[in-house]
Order: C-alpha cells, then structure tokens, then sequence
C-alpha cells in the first residue's frame, strides 16, 4: 500500500556519508564478498555504530546458502519496462501488459456483483453500503484459488495435491483480500473529505475485508468469469461478526464495548463478551492451509482509528491498566486521526480513546472457510499481533505444520508459528482449531549466516510480570514489545514470504521474505527498538547490519533461509541474501544477484509456483519517476531460485499501482494477479486523471478507475511461466 490513508515510507534521508558507509557494507553483504579491512576509512567505521570490524570479518566468511535443484525453467520473452513518457507526463502505457503468447483478461473489479441480488457497478460511485456489501472489495491484494467441487479438501480422506495434477480445473473460488480504500474513489463526485456521514463510513466499511467469488471457465472461448449467482459468493467486512480464539479469546483485553452496528449508526449496548469481534479490516496479504481455508492477514488496521476528543485520554477499564494502552498505542501506531478514514467521527466503536480495547480485537490472521458460505471466520490470536503480511505454510516430513510471517512496519520483525500437535492428513475436522495451540517464535538474524528462532512464551527470556507479561494471552496482545524484549533483528519492513517446494530433488525447508525498503536504516542518529515498547512504531533508526546492509535502502532486498535439519520445529537455521534490487543504469556497486536481469524495486507480492519459480510483484510509487524513472510502472518479474541472476520481467502495470496477489490454478495454466489502486492521488472531481483502467483494457464501462483481478493465461493452454 502506498495509498493517501495510509503512511508513506518514501521520506528520504540524506546524511552526509552516506557513500562510504554503503562502499563497506557493499563489501560485506553476503554470498561473494571479500572484506578487505584496509579499505575501511575511519569515519565510514564510525558511522557504522554498532557493527563492529568482527561481526564484518564473520560476514565475509560466512557461508552462502548452497544452490539447490528443483526448478523448471522460465520460458516466457522478458517485456520491457513502461515507463514514464516526459510529454504527457504519464506512463506509456495505462495497460496490463504480458510476454507473446499469453493473453491478460480482467474478471472481478472493485464493484462488481458477487452474489444473488447484487447489483451492477455503476461508474458514477453513488451506491450505497447496501450494494457494496454484495459487490466484490476495494483494493484487492492477496488472493488465492480454491478449486471446486474441492474433493481434496472436503473428503476424506484428505487427497494429496499430487492426486489432482495432470487435471484440467475449470472452476473454483476465488478469495481475495480488499487491502484499503481510495475514499476520494468510492463516494462519487463527493468524496469524503468534503463531509463525512455514517453512510459513507458504513459503504467504505462494506469496500473493505475480503470477496469470496465462484470463477468458471467457459467450455466455448475458454475465458474465465464470475458466477453472480453462485452460493458460495460472500462478503466478510469491517463489520462481519467473528469469533476470538487462542490463548487471547475471553481475556480482559478483548473485552471492548459493544455496539448495535445499523445502517445509520452505532448505539452501544454493553461490552462484549472476549470471544466476539466485529469485522477485518486492511486485509493486505494471506495464507491458506492444507485443509483447504484462506487465512487473511490484517496490516495497517491502526490507521482506521482516532479519538474525537484526544486531550482527554483513554477511558479507565476495568483489567488493563491505562499505561499499558497507552504504550500499545504508542508501538503500534494509533493516533488522534489514524489515515483520515474519519470512521471515529460518526462510529463510536474506533474512538481509541473512548473505546480503548477495540484495537486489541485487531492485528490478528482471520481463518475463514470458502467451502462453508455459513461458517463463521475465526481471529486466531495464537499467531500473533502486528500488522501481518502474509502467512505461507510448510508442513514436513514429521507433518509438522508451521507458518512464516512478517509484520510490515519499518524495523519490525519476522515470525514464525509451530503448531503444537501435527496436521491430520486424513480428517479435515481435526485440524479445525490447530492453529489455536502453538509456539510463536520470532527470528534473530546473525551476521555470521546463521540464525535463531526465539520462542515468545510467557515466563522466559524475560517475558514476565516485572517487564509487564502477566500471561500468554498478553505477551500475544504485546507481540511487537515482546519481540523489542527478546532482541529479534530489525528488519527493513518484512512483507511476503514464499516457501519454496519440496520437489525435482530439493528437500530443504527454504524460505523467502521480500523486505521492501527503509528510509530509516542506517541514516541519521542511530536508534532501535528500545526492549520496554516504548519506541513509536516505525521510528527507530537502526545502523545496518549483515541481514539489511543497505543504508536508506530505497530498493529494497529479499532474505532466505533454510531451516536446520529440514525440521519446522528448529529453532537454528542458515540465511542469506538473495537478491538486492535496484536499477542497475545507476552506479550502486555490489549488489547482490540481478547482475544481468530485468531491474525491479519494492519488493512487496511473492510467491513460489510448484515448479520452483518464483515471481516477484512491486509496490513502489508506480508513476515511473525519480528513483523508478529507468524502472517504470510497478511490474511482477519472475526468478530463479538456483540463480537469482536469472529474473525475467513478466507483466507491467497501468500508472499509479501496485501489483499484488499471485496464484495459479492447481494445474499452472490459469493465473491471477491483482493491480491494486490504479490511477490513485486523482480528486473526486476528476477521478481519472491518471488512469481510466481497467476500461483501457476493454472492461466495463469508463468513469474511475478500479482495482481488478487478471486472469493470465497462454495461448497455447500451456503452463505459466515454463
Ligand atoms: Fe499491504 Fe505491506 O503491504
Ligand atoms: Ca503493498
Ligand atoms: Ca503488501
């Protein structure tokens, strides 16, 4: 997200120095560097803060990840870039674009009819919630594709995914995740910020959470579209009722007021009960699990909160202590207008200061069931509470189930959670509260290539009373302090992981993280998370270190590691970095990877396919200028894991968006990407003033732009990619 609601990451420092400082650590980053100690002047040491001339040698010699096996080829012609054309001021193109031979069809736009009794979008923005409540999100961003009629899911006993390859899929759900909103967008020529109403909030609140969609494939044509009709189609949003479960659900910290949610407003009746939230919200990337349910992962959700009267403090409850709120808020980043949604103005329910439990019943993963249009979601407080990204799962050969997660703020962490009891291959029910019980653990990256999982457990490594962990229901309520507390690595904002599969003779448990950038690493006067929470999310300015070796790193790296022993349950593991992203015109030597590929930045959407590729999406300005002038409009590349040197520019995007959201059919021949708020900054008034797609590319009618899922196929029936 890069969106007017929500904070920028863009602000630049400049400090003098900055040139040598990044001359070391170019020298030291990992995989083929050799340090060599003379050349390290004085002041670029001193700037260096807490690395020392030790740690560098270790770096040096540590030893890179070795190459593996398993991977399938890319196949496909590397488009060019679309870039910015200086004399309309626009990029190139305002078009999905994609290599000869395959074809990019969009399917399900913002607005579009979901469900029985939807209507049609109408390109002048004046629905209200009513319509948007049965119309597919705002600001699609994860995404994933549930085949049907989902036998391998829904039997038992439950079939290996290999049981079904060599299959054709013709049908299926779609889930996909509705990240934010473009208020400017969404209320026709009003926008919001002229006056804002309950009915406003109540249809901005309906654009958000997640779509639960029926897709066929045309047996004429062979083109993929909606099912309006379908039973399964579904809208989960910030007001949807949803049970708490884990260690939090019933705790005193989720124990907020409760509301009468009505079309018109929201009366207070009472105080809920600790086992019921009300709504998702900032639904950015997502997960799924082998039992066939979509998990989606709750981001920036502190910017929908504010406080009408901040001068007057929280409100006392009775069970937390008012410091305590205070410091979440603080390191979590709400404050008194959050991004200008304005939903506190007129629902009383996201006042932080007058309903102060509220936020705990958010920055959870959401479990929903798209087999079970009646099922209630579940926030499963055992993962962990931050501003998750996404949740990529490995079970191993001990079916072990395990997921890797980031939290999306600068200098924040990376998690990982091992259920307690094995994943059941046999039953789907038995795995039905798994991820209620587990350890949560999150990683400590050390300059020498090697790494640790520390495990965030109630009572240990200083998780107790005195440091303000009075249970395990707190230290998951506190996980951002409670990482602070047990000296997790700073990380330059951890967006996506992406496991790489088990296949073609690679059995390692390899994990990717796209660490998108940070304005504040290694500039200014050094800072870090301080171990009491007491820094405000995103302010720390932490020196850099092996795992992020850039200064004001603007591009943009992506980690991996490998689990020690192939187990999820080790608590040791190996790293490197893959690759270092940046635009290889300008002069920034020793990067990492990417010598001869296609350049990219922002690394945000990832995922690898079952044949070992991994794609790569951006989420940096989109616009093409300054630092993304040789770069272009946000793009999806594809890499070889093997080489990382190998990286083929796949789709490039309209202006002003991020591309997000990848996943194939089972059989790798359909594939869908999301483009997330094309066009965005434009007013009210002229709401297309940088962009008109998806219209531009022969869907639905003009008058705003929208973001949409594409459906990617080949002309030849083949597999994507290969
Ligand atoms: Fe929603 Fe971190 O991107
Ligand atoms: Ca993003
Ligand atoms: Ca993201």
């Amino acid at each position: 997200m890069k969106g007017l609601s929500h904070p920028k990451n863009n602000v630049t420092l400049n400090p003098s120095g900055n040139e040598s400082i990044r001359d070391v650590i170019g020298r030291v980053s990992m995989k083929r560097r050799r340090f060599i100690m003379t050349a390290v002047g004085a002041s670029a040491l001193t700037v260096l803060g807490d690395v020392t001339i030790g740690g560098l040698l270790q770096t040096v010699e540590a030893a890179p990840v070795p190459a593996g096996l398993g991977f399938g080829g890319i196949g496909f012609k590397s488009i060019p870039p679309n870039l910015l054309n200086p004399a309309t001021g626009l990029l190139e193109k305002d078009l999905v674009s994609v290599p000869p031979g395959y074809k990019a069809e969009v399917i399900l736009a913002w607005g579009d009819p979901i469900m029985p009794g939807a209507p049609n979008w109408s390109p002048d923005a004046t629905q209200d919630a009513a319509a948007q409540e049965k119309q597919a999100g705002m600001h699609h961003d994860g995404m994933h594709f549930f085949p049907l009629p989902g036998r391998q899911f829904l039997s038992r006993p439950l079939a290996s995914a290999s049981a079904y390859q060599g299959q054709t899929y013709r049908r299926g759900l779609l889930c996909v995740n509705h990240e934010y909103t473009h208020e400017e967008i969404l209320h026709g020529s009003e926008g919001l910020l002229s006056q804002v109403t309950i009915q406003k909030v109540r249809k901005s609140q309906a654009a958000h959470g997640v779509s639960i969609s029926e897709i066929a494939r045309a047996r004429i044509g062979n083109s993929w579209s909606v099912d309006r009709n379908s039973r399964y189609g579904r809208r989960i949003t910030a007001n949807t009722e949803i049970r708490i479960a884990g260690p939090v659900a019933g705790s005193t910290f989720v124990k907020s007021k409760k509301f009468d949610i009505t079309p018109n407003g929201s009366m207070e009746i009472g105080v809920n009960d600790g086992y019921t939230a009300y709504g998702t919200v900032n639904n950015c990337a997502h997960g799924v699990t082998p039992w066939g349910t979509y998990l989606t992962c709750e981001e920036n959700w502190n910017g929908y909160f504010g406080k009408n009267n901040p001068s007057e403090g929280v409100a006392s409850v009775p069970g937390v202590e008012e410091a305590d709120i205070v410091a979440l808020q603080n390191r979590y980043g709400i404050t008194s207008t959050g991004f200008n949604y304005r939903w506190h103005e007129v629902d009383p329910r996201w006042d932080a200061n007058t309903n102060p439990l509220e936020p705990h019943l958010f920055g959870w993963i959401v479990e929903i069931d798209p087999y079970d249009p009646q099922s209630k979601p579940v926030k499963r407080t055992a993962m962990g509470r931050f501003k998750h990204e996404s949740a990529q799962y490995v079970v191993d050969d001990s079916n072990r189930l395990a997921y890797y997660m980031g939290d999306d703020e600068r200098n924040d962490y990376i998690y990982k959670f091992v259920c307690s009891r094995p994943f059941n291959p046999q039953i789907r029910g038995a795995n039905r509260d798994l991820l209620d019980d587990g350890t949560l653990y999150v990683a400590k990256f050390s300059d020498n290539g090697t790494g640790e999982w520390i495990p965030l457990v109630y009572g240990q490594r200083g998780l107790t009373p005195e440091n303000g962990f009075r249970s395990q229901a707190e230290v998951l309520v506190k996980t951002r302090m409670a990482a602070d507390r047990v000296g997790a690595t700073m990380m330059d904002r951890p967006e996506w992981t992406a496991v790489r599969p088990r296949i073609g003779g690679f059995n390692e448990i390899e994990v990717y993280c796209t660490l998108t950038n940070n304005s504040n690493r290694g500039v200014g006067e050094t800072s870090v998370n301080q171990p009491d929470g007491s820094t405000r999310a995103g302010s720390a300015r932490p020196p850099v270190d092996a795992a992020n070796p850039r200064p004001d790193n603007r591009y943009g790296h992506i980690i991996r590691w490998r689990e020690d022993g192939q187990r999820v349950t080790a608590t040791t593991f190996t790293w490197d970095i893959f690759v270092e992203c940046g635009d290889s015109q300008r002069t920034e030597p020793n990067l990492v990877g990417n010598i001869n590929g296609d350049d990219f930045g922002a690394p945000d959407g990832m995922w690898c396919d079952d044949f070992g590729r991994l794609w790569i999406q951006t989420d940096q300005s989109g616009n093409g200028r300054g630092d993304w002038v040789n770069i272009g409009s946000n793009s999806m590349v594809c890499a070889n894991p093997n080489n990382p040197r190998e990286v083929k520019r796949f789709l490039t995007s309209p202006t002003n968006c991020e591309v997000t959201g990848v996943i194939t059919t089972p059989d790798g021949r359909t594939m869908f990407i999301n483009i997330q708020h094309p066009g965005e900054g434009a007013p009210a008034s002229n709401p297309t003033q940088f962009s008109n797609w998806p219209s531009t590319q022969g869907y639905g009618p003009s008058g705003r732009p929208r973001s949409a899922t594409v459906v990617i196929t080949r002309n030849d029936g083949g597999i994507i990619g290969a």
